[in-house]
Order: structure tokens, then C-alpha cells, then sequence
């Protein structure tokens, strides 16, 4: 299955210039869905993982049917007001400005092994910020799966600088 066929690229959005790669599509089609999981949970299957951590949204979609197939615990990473219990939080810089994510303290437990699911690594920015999040709080990144990888921003570069083996079903160049 090839799923790009199922990315839509919208021109001009959210602002002009940029363009928007939707995965809406892959959802709208079970088996384009469920490939996507299977795919992830073959890759990290003897990655020796306890717990899937996720970004805040879209992460969510892809992180927690993948935790449920390698039956293992989900931990959510919300962006900051959202999570109700005592917050663990991450500031990291963005092209123009900055942007926060949160976690439940007591999430990660020293020494839990993680693997980070979101579903686009575009500049890495939010992928960073999970990376410093995890660390934190004493968990060890057995790995960062995603959806898609933009080629040509940074997110590959971000990730080997954070020393994180990183994998993608689809390159985007
Ligand atoms: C998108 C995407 C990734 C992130 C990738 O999330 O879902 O999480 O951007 O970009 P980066 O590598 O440059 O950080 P967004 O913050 O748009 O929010 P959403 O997941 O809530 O839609
Ligand atoms: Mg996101």
C-alpha cells in the first residue's frame, strides 16, 4: 500500500506559502488505517518499549491504537491547561516564538522504555520537546516513529543532534 495516496497536500494552508498535508484520508479508509498501525507495531516490535508517549492531537490518532497492538501503556503529551493532575511542561523555540507541552509527573517512571509516536516530523520542534520531556523525567527513548517525515525541513537533523533513532512510513520531499 502506498500512502502517499492517501496524504492530501492543501496549498495555502493555515497560512500562504506552506502547504498543509492532510491524513485525514488514511482515517477515512480502514485499511489505510489499520496498515499504518501495523506497519509502526512491526517496526518497533523487538524495540523492547513499555509505553507510547504522543503529541497532542494528531499524535493521539496513530499513538493509541499502536499501544493497544503492542499492548502497552499510552501517555498522552498535552499542550499546557489540559491535563489535570500535577504537569511536568517543556518550552522549546519555534521559528517565530516558542510553544510548551505537558505531561502527568508521574507518567514516566525512571528507567521506563519509550517509544514517541506523532504523526508528521516536520522542523522537529515538537518532537524536541517530547524527547526533553521524557528525558526529564527518567525515561529512556527506545525510539520516534511517525506518519511522515517532510524532507526538506529539519526533523532528521533534530532528531540525530537529540541522539533519538527515528523512523517514518513516508518521506515527503
Ligand atoms: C503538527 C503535527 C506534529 C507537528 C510537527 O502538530 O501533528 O505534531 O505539527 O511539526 P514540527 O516537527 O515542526 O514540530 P500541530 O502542532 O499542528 O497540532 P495538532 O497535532 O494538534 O494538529
Ligand atoms: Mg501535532
Amino acid at each position: 500500500m502506498d500512502l502517499r495516496h492517501y496524504v492530501r497536500d492543501i496549498p495555502d494552508y493555515p497560512k500562504k506559502g506552506i502547504t498543509f498535508y492532510d491524513i485525514t484520508p488514511i482515517l477515512m479508509d480502514p485499511e489505510a488505517f489499520q496498515y499504518a498501525v501495523d506497519q509502526l507495531a512491526e517496526k518497533y516490535k523487538e524495540s523492547g518499549a513499555t509505553k507510547i508517549v504522543a503529541a497532542d492531537a494528531r499524535g493521539f490518532i496513530f499513538g493509541a491504537p499502536l499501544a493497544l497492538k503492542m499492548g502497552i501503556s499510552f501517555v498522552p503529551i498535552r499542550k499546557p491547561g489540559k491535563l489535570p493532575y500535577k504537569n511536568r511542561c517543556v518550552t522549546y523555540d519555534l521559528e517565530y516564538g516558542s510553544d510548551t507541552l505537558c505531561m502527568h509527573v508521574d507518567a514516566i517512571g525512571q528507567d521506563d522504555k519509550v517509544l514517541l509516536i506523532d504523526d508528521l516530523l516536520a522542523t522537529g520542534g515538537t518532537a524536541e520537546g517530547m524527547v526533553k520531556l521524557v528525558k526529564e523525567a527518567g525515561g529512556i527513548i527506545v525510539g520516534a516513529g511517525f506518519i511522515i517525515q517532510l524532507g526538506f525541513l529539519d526533523g532528521d537533523k533534530v532528531m540525530k543532534a537529540a541522539g533519538v533513532d527515528h523512523d517514518f512510513l513516508l518521506e515527503i520531499n
